[in-house]
């Protein structure tokens, strides 16, 4: 079964837009298999966004990632990558359809409310970086 990463980045926290999100994923079928509060540390921020390190937004990616908690996810499915991130939108929150996560609830491409990961690559990677094996469950699906 496949699993993502995902993370109510700063912005989202702040807002109070966890339990929404949560309840969307929960809603639509995924089974939550992991989740902490947790500040980012500059290291982890700039492991978590190296391929990016480049960019002229870099800095301010780095800063916002870590200026305040974010609530970090991982999400057990069937196509779970590639639909998580059809919820969420695209990265432009300006750009990003209504009824997704950004269309919903963003306007700056900065503040993007969730990251999700874009690839079975990144999701492992991701998942790695942020939790240790026995904070990723394993449970049978009741229902
Ligand atoms: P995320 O999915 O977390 O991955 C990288 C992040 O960089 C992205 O969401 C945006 O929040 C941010 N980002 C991408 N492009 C820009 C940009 N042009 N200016 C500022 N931030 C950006």
């Amino acid at each position: 079964m496949e699993r993502t990463f995902l993370m109510v980045k700063p912005d989202g926290v702040q807002r109070n837009l966890v339990g929404e999100i949560v309840s969307r994923f929960e809603r639509k079928g995924f089974q939550l298999v992991g989740a902490k509060l947790m500040h980012v540390s500059r290291e982890l921020a700039e492991q978590h966004y190296a391929e990016h390190k480049e960019r002229p937004f870099f800095g301010e990616l780095v800063s916002f990632i870590t200026s305040s908690p974010v609530f970090a996810m991982v999400w057990e499915g069937e196509d779970v990558i590639a639909t998580a991130r059809k919820m969420m939108g695209t990265t432009n929150p300006a750009e990003a359809a209504p009824g997704t996560i950004r269309g919903d609830y963003g306007v700056e491409m900065s503040r993007n409310i969730i990251h999700g990961s874009d690839s079975p690559e990144s999701a492992k990677r991701e998942i790695a970086l942020f939790f240790s094996e026995d904070e990723a469950l394993t449970y049978d699906k009741a229902v």
